[in-house]
């Protein structure tokens, strides 16, 4: 396994967000060799285009990949092919990380900063599992027909292969099997055929292989709604692309703050996968230095436990970061007043206390 890790910070907060978590790795894993690459914007910038096949490369021979964000108002207006958002996409499509994990946990210490009143979110603990490189983000075709038309239209297709269906089918029985079994499939299986077929496919492969899982199914809307009205009787949530990115920046608004929730994006077995925080590149708040760098931090977690091999890294992680908020540490979107920097600091204080640090 390749002991790697690669940081592309990218834009906007990214870069602010990851060096904490740089510093974290420092002191968690410090044999591992830290690469850093251009993604998104910055590489745009530098490249001309968001994501160089020299990165490409890097990301590939690495162990695992820690990636800021991407994107900001200085590329809104480039072609598609040349925005920020198409590198990270193209990202996940050449790295084939099509298991996206997002995790909605929320802290006992941050139970007053969710949205939601306590006993709804007191003990969350939902985990998303949505399909990242299908669906109608990469479907064809796709495209505006702006002229030589009688009406303009703009058009994308969603589509699914029993495959694609299958193995992050497979992925989410596996995660449900390791908690409660309980998985809960979403779609739109009343309005799209790919969402009927999405049903009928997760369904027959439950039926063969899903012990210990058990399934529910549920409209994409309705688990919307229900995340709000009585979100802890979720565990493991299934989704495809479209229906997953939406209802997992929901889920995370639940547990207090965007700022606070990773990602991991995982492919094959043997193949680096893909880590980020669920939040944005934020560019309201970039170069501030008062982002919350808790999610770049988890994402860092998550690379330890799911690629890098280092469950007790990560624990030691997971724990630093609870440690740290269970003190008070707060940046401003959890209602505190830490810059990031101090908020890593007070994760990397929590580390040095830790009973498996070297004294
Ligand atoms: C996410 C983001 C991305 C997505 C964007 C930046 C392309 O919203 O990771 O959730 O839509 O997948
Ligand atoms: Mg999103």
């Amino acid at each position: 396994m390749s002991e790697t890790l690669l940081l592309l910070s990218g834009d906007g907060i990214g870069p602010e967000v990851t060096a904490e978590a740089r510093r974290v790795a420092e002191i968690v894993a410090p044999d591992l060799t830290i690469e850093t690459g251009l993604v998104g914007g910055a590489s745009i910038d530098a490249h001309g285009e968001p994501l160089s096949e020299e990165t490409l490369d890097q990301a590939r021979a690495a162990g695992a990949i820690l990636m800021g964000s991407v994107g900001g108002p200085r590329w809104a207006d480039q072609p598609r092919d040349r925005r920020p958002e198409a590198g990270l996409l193209r990202l996940r499509k050449e790295l084939d990380v099509f298991a996206n994990l997002r995790p909605a946990f929320c802290f006992p210490a941050l139970v007053p900063a969710s949205s939601l009143k306590r006993e709804k979110v007191e003990g969350l603990d939902i985990m998303i599992v949505r399909e990242l490189t299908s669906g109608v983000y990469f479907g064809e075709p796709r495209g505006r027909h702006t002229e030589d038309e009688d009406e303009r239209r703009g058009f994308d297709t969603c589509v699914y292969t029993a495959s694609e269906i299958a193995r992050v089918a497979r992925v989410a029985f596996q995660i449900a099997r390791g908690r409660s079994g309980r998985l809960c499939s979403v779609e739109k299986s009343n309005v799209m055929e790919s969402g009927l077929f999405w049903r009928e496919e997760v369904t027959s492969l439950h039926a063969a292989e899903g012990e210990g899982v058990e399934l529910s199914h549920m409209y994409a809307d309705a688990c919307a709604m229900e995340l709000v009205r009585e979100p802890k009787q979720f565990d493991v949530i299934l989704a495809g692309n479209l229906f997953g990115d939406i209802l997992s920046d929901e889920a995370a608004m639940l547990t207090g703050s965007i700022g606070m929730l990773p990602s991991a994006a995982l492919g094959e077995e043997g193949t680096p996968g893909l880590f980020e925080p669920v939040h944005g590149s934020a560019p309201d708040i970039a170069g501030q230095g008062i982002a919350n760098p808790c999610a770049a931090i988890l994402s860092l977690e998550m690379a330890l436990r799911w690629s890098l091999g280092r469950p007790e890294a990560a624990d030691r992680v997971f724990a630093a970061v609870s440690d740290a908020l269970a003190a008070g540490a707060r940046t401003r979107d959890l209602g505190g007043d830490l810059s990031c920097r101090a908020m890593g600091e007070a994760v990397l204080g929590r580390l040095a206390n830790d009973p498996s640090s070297p004294s």
